[in-house]
């Protein structure tokens, strides 16, 4: 890891709220919430002032139960949601002096398009599946800008060759493909205009142990060979524990525990956690 003065995404009181709140539960200090909901009103606090930085090269963990606002807080990351409150700021946007979340609509798809990858859990999200592997690669590129169609076609078989697509398949629709197949294409078109932060939300979480293994194979070597920074989350503390340097757990919206990984799984701190790393063992 380096440059730990400088992250490449820093994220500050990230709040997202499903609902208005009501009287008892706006003061948040002093709610009495059931989980991450207040029963009066069933406002849902998804996420609740979550701060973080992203170091050059790293991949972060985001561990936690189901509900417990992973999926929330990346979906507001991409813009695919709006936050409630809160500040984000990249170091390859505007040197990291401005706050994305109140960028225009038009800037954020820049950011989309030119700093951010993001790989989905389910492929469908991510992919075109009526396009050919070459197709998506090309519609991402085209979406940053790139008009050169031979140049296309180039950097998109050298990803797919990358992520271990055979070269006689690369024209072919993802929608034939194994799920670990679609998993590695929808990573290759992520990376395909070398974002400097990839987000990934479970992307193994339903394939099968074998395959599961050769993705975060892939994951880790794009790691140590593009110095990429990743934000990985899963429910799996098996999976963050193979990819993850630093380590965010996360429980009803709200951060309860960070650290080395390594410390994490050593010396468990929350309770939360502790039954999390005792569930592993
Ligand atoms: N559009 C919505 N309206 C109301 N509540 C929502 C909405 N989207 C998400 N939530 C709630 O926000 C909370 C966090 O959901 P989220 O999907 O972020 O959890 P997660 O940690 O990703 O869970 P999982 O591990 O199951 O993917 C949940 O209580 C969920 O029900
Ligand atoms: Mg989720
Ligand atoms: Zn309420």
């Amino acid at each position: 890891m380096s440059n730990f003065e400088n992250p490449v995404l820093s994220v500050k009181n990230l709040r997202k709220q499903f609902g208005d709140g009501c009287s008892k539960c706006r003061n948040l200090s002093e709610a009495k919430l059931s989980k991450n909901y207040c029963p009066h009103c069933g406002t849902v606090y998804a996420c609740r002032d979550i701060s973080f930085d992203l170091y050059e090269g790293e991949i972060l963990g985001i561990v936690g139960e189901s509900g417990s606002g992973k999926s929330t807080m990346m979906q507001c990351l991409y813009f695919d949601k709006e936050v409630s409150s809160g500040k984000a700021f990249m170091k390859a946007y505007e040197n990291g002096e401005k706050n994305i979340f109140l960028e225009s609509t038009q800037r954020k798809r820049y950011i989309k398009n030119n700093i951010f990858g993001k790989v989905y859990q389910n492929p469908m999200l991510g992919l075109k599946m009526d396009f050919s592997c070459i197709g998506n690669i090309a519609e991402k590129l085209i979406g940053a800008g790139e008009r050169n169609v031979s140049k296309m076609e180039e950097r998109a078989k050298e990803l797919l060759e990358c992520v271990n697509i055979p070269t006689f398949r690369m024209e072919e629709e993802p929608k034939n493909f194994s799920g670990g197949m679609k998993q590695r294409v929808q990573i290759a078109k992520a990376l395909s205009n070398n974002p400097p932060v990839l987000l990934l939300d479970e992307v193994t979480t339903g394939l099968d142990l074998s395959v599961q293994a050769n993705v975060l194979d892939l994951i880790k070597k794009l790691q140590r060979e593009f110095k990429i920074s990743m934000v990985v989350v899963s429910h799996d503390l098996g999976v963050i524990r193979m990819l993850a340097d630093r380590t965010l757990v996360m429980l009803n919206g709200e951060v309860v525990e960070e650290g080395l990984t390594d410390q994490i799984l050593e010396d468990p701190q929350h309770e939360y956690t502790q039954q999390l790393v005792y569930s592993l063992l």
